[in-house]
């Protein structure tokens, strides 16, 4: 028998339908709450509120689970590549071999942008930060291929602008990068995969050649797969509600990369790395700092901790610890701030608030690490996440507009002023 939900107002009984998903999650369908009842729910940081039904990823906070399109992220990350992992997100299946040299091969024939980008590009100063700098430059595609803007766009056309954002998104990063130290723009190299070719654009020199370290582009290839998708984040959630209004998918996923940006999602890998050299120069007593996280009168919070769904590991931040320890032993780095971020996470997991609130190190918290290991500068961290997260992006503005969901459009209770009449300037 199909399970229901009854909820009591003013001792008038109302019964609900409970959806059931693939893994067993329920939710309880009040699509007609406000027609049957007159009331609507009151949710903050939409904590309990599911807002779609979605196929792409699964996460369980409380077992520490994550998966794409029901394959385990440990076995991605082991075993795939980036783009087959995007392929997998955007169509739903693993690619055949085939499908995959399709992909590939569309990618690298749209790696090129606009001459006129540049003219953009110059217009930013070298203060920008890259994460400003790459939002600005992915909504300019509009500019560019206007034929995106139509909200009937046939499925051949869609397609494309799906690949031009995965192919350009390296392009649009680099330069960003490029913009911000002053130096020369690198065309993309199509000969190239699409780390080593993004690494080659970050990195070259004018007159100089440039080596591909396979070790640094197969972390950031395994970094990439990590971030590839999370289900209904905040740049999600803001992707999808951009997207319901039939926004373009170059405007949505722009709004994705400002969403991003906060330190309290995407851009906590930049802080992470803030707050470890912080703590160095300060002496390195962790204690301390852990105290200050724990006082509710300081603001300041252990930022890579906690997360929102996981509530017992974050399954992303097991795999980055130990790609952390390969990847520093590969390059031969020694990084101070390892021995840190160890440290602040073995005294948090013993102390009683992070254990209470159950507050593990999340994906954050060694990623930055690694991308300073790689020659990643930690302005381009959250560029970085934002280069990862673009398949989920796409693939969850593509089930949006598949589904035929409506516009996303919140209720609030307004706790305002009461009706009041309007006194002239004069009479005040
Ligand atoms: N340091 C100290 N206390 C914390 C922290 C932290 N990092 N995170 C949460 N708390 C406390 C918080 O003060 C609250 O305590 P109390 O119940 O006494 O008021 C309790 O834990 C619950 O926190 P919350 O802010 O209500 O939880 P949330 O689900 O709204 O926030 C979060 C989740 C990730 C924003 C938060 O844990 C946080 O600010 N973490 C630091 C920033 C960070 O690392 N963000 C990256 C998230 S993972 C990457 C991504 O997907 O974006």
């Amino acid at each position: 028998m199909a399970k229901t939900a009854e909820l009591i107002i003013d001792g008038k009984s109302y019964t609900f339908p409970i959806v059931v998903g693939s893994e067993g999650e329920q939710g309880i369908d009040i699509s007609n709450l406000l027609e049957s009842t007159g009331t609507v729910t009151l949710d903050f940081g939409y904590k309990n509120t599911g807002a779609t039904k979605s196929a792409i990823t699964f996460l369980d906070g409380d077992k520490g689970i994550l998966r794409y399109r029901g394959y385990s992220i440990e076995d991605l990350a082991d075993k795939s590549s980036f783009l087959e992992v995007s392929y997998l997100l955007i169509f739903g299946d693993l690619p055949s071999p085939e499908q995959l040299t399709k992909f590939t091969t569309d990618i690298k024939n749209h790696t090129m942008v606009h001459e006129d980008i540049k003219k953009i590009l110059d217009g930013f100063p070298s203060t920008s930060h890259p994460m400003g700098v790459l939002a600005s430059l992915f909504c300019a595609q509009t500019a560019f291929y206007p034929e995106a803007l139509d909200p009937n766009r046939a499925a051949e056309g869609v397609y494309l602008s799906m690949i031009r954002s995965l192919a350009k998104m390296p392009t649009f990063a680099a330069w960003a990068f490029k913009n911000a130290v002053g130096h020369p723009v690198n065309y993309p190299d199509n000969s190239l995969d699409y780390c080593s070719r993004f690494l080659k654009m970050m990195f070259a020199l004018p007159a100089e050649d440039f080596e591909i370290d396979p070790v640094v582009s197969s972390a950031l290839d395994k970094l990439l797969i990590l971030h590839a998708d999370h289900e209904q984040n905040c740049s999600t959630s803001t992707v999808r509600i951009v997207g319901s209004s039939k926004a373009s998918i170059y405007s949505s996923i722009s709004a994705g990369i400002n969403a991003l940006w906060g330190p309290l999602h995407g851009g906590a890998n930049q802080e992470v790395i803030l707050m470890l050299e912080q703590i160095k120069k300060d002496g390195g007593d962790t204690d301390k700092w852990i105290n200050k996280a724990k006082d509710k009168n300081d603001p300041f919070r252990l930022m890579g901790f906690g997360h929102r769904v996981y509530k017992n590991f974050d399954p992303r931040a097991k795999i980055i610890k130990k790609a952390a320890d390969d990847v520093l032993e590969k390059l031969g780095v020694n990084d101070p701030t390892l021995e840190i971020a160890r440290k602040l996470e073995e005294v948090a997991l013993r102390d009683p608030y992070f254990i209470e609130r159950k507050l593990y190190p999340n994906v954050d918290f060694y990623s930055g690490i690694i991308y300073r290991a790689l020659g990643i500068p930690v302005d381009m961290f959250t560029v970085m996440f934002a280069i990862g997260r673009l398949p989920g992006w796409i693939a969850q503005w593509k089930e949006l507009r598949e589904n035929k969901e409506p516009i996303g459009r919140p209720r609030q209770i307004y706790t305002g002023a009461n009706f009041r009449p309007y006194v002239a300037l004069d009479k005040r």
